[in-house]
């Protein structure tokens, strides 16, 4: 088909084939392979994922040109900057570039990831929005995922595409995340549409357990889906910790590491207060009981009234 939906795909796919073949094939390129590499990625999923290299030459702009690629088009790809005199230049540069594909599998934009920490620049940068780039539609991952969501029952919620990648290589393949934002009703739909029940696993740090938090309101909010947490030790991303200890620890610690989201929020109120003062303790107390009142199983909420009681050396009978 020749929509200009299509031909936007079409440019993304030929971007795609260039920087990966700059990555796997050039010396320009070896640079940032030896990265990957060094992060203890394989070869296979540098190709699973489609990893490329963006270097510092304008290559990208020249290719198109070549094919003589009309110049609005070449605006509307998200994937150049327009200076003053309205000249394109490449938007990515020095940067390994990780396509973020449509459920079809299909190259809709890039995220790509500085090769050496540069304090005035980000981190990660991201395509801007174009007409077949909505990132709060898309999921990293959900095109390679989606059938084995279905098959495991569940989906795995990343906060980075490192993490994602990680779980993979590792054999766990329902890994998806969001485009480094918070989650989105489209997205939580897109999941909604394949599974019942997910996990949400961010970073072991502050940042991540935050993140977690608002993910699991959000969730709450949003969906009927079951909810669950994947608690990454020490600290640690999905990543670190298979860097570490390796793959198969980081598989089973994403199956062995769950909790349920009312575990979590005792862990994080806890590290959210000083319970070593009276009022943060008693602070923290009374947020627990509010958040056991909202919980329906009898069951399931005297046994973490117990746990509440024991901790303290509470009288169970007037904590409820
Ligand atoms: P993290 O800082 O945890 O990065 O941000 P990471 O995924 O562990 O990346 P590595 O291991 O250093 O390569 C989590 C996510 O937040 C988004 C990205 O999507 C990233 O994967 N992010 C982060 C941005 O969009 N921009 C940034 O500058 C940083
Ligand atoms: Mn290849
Ligand atoms: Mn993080
Ligand atoms: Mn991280
Ligand atoms: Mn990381």
């Amino acid at each position: 088909q020749d929509s200009p939906a299509n031909h936007l795909i079409q440019l993304h796919e030929g971007a795609q084939k260039l920087y990966h073949h700059i990555l796997m094939n050039t010396e320009i390129g070896q640079p940032a392979l030896d990265y990957l590499h060094q992060r203890g990625l394989t070869d296979k999923t540098i190709e699973d994922f489609g990893l490329g290299f963006a270097p510092d030459q304008q290559l990208l702009k020249q290719y198109f040109d070549q094919q003589k690629v009309d110049y609005q088009e070449l605006r509307h790809t998200g994937l150049f900057i327009e200076n003053q005199s309205g000249e394109l230049r490449d938007r990515f540069f020095n940067r390994v570039m990780y396509p973020i594909k449509n459920e079809s599998g299909q190259p809709i934009a890039f995220s790509g990831r500085l090769l050496v920490k540069a304090d005035d620049q980000p981190k990660y940068l991201n395509s801007p929005e174009t007409d077949i780039f909505n990132k709060r539609r898309v999921l990293f991952n959900f095109d390679q995922a989606r059938n084995v969501i279905r098959k495991e029952g569940a989906v795995i919620l990343f906060e980075g595409f490192m993490d994602v990648m990680s779980a993979h290589q590792s054999g766990v393949g329902n890994g998806v995340a969001s485009m480094g934002t918070s989650l989105t009703e489209e997205q939580i739909y897109a999941m909604q549409r394949v599974t019942k029940q997910v996990y949400v696993c961010y970073d072991g740090d502050t940042p991540g357990q935050r993140a977690t938090n608002r993910a699991l309101t959000i969730l709450r909010d949003n969906s009927s889906l079951a909810l669950g947490v994947i608690q990454m030790p020490e600290g640690m991303d999905p990543d670190e910790y298979r860097k570490k200890y390796g793959e198969e620890k980081l598989a089973s610690a994403l199956q062995s590491a769950r909790e349920t989201p009312i575990a979590f929020a005792m862990h994080y109120l806890k590290s959210e207060h000083d319970v070593n003062t009276d009022a943060g303790r008693l602070e923290y107390i009374d947020q627990v009981l509010n958040l056991l009142a909202t919980v329906t199983s009898p069951v399931e909420q005297d046994v973490y009234l117990t746990q509440l009681a024991n901790e303290y050396q509470l009288d169970k009978g007037s904590l409820k």
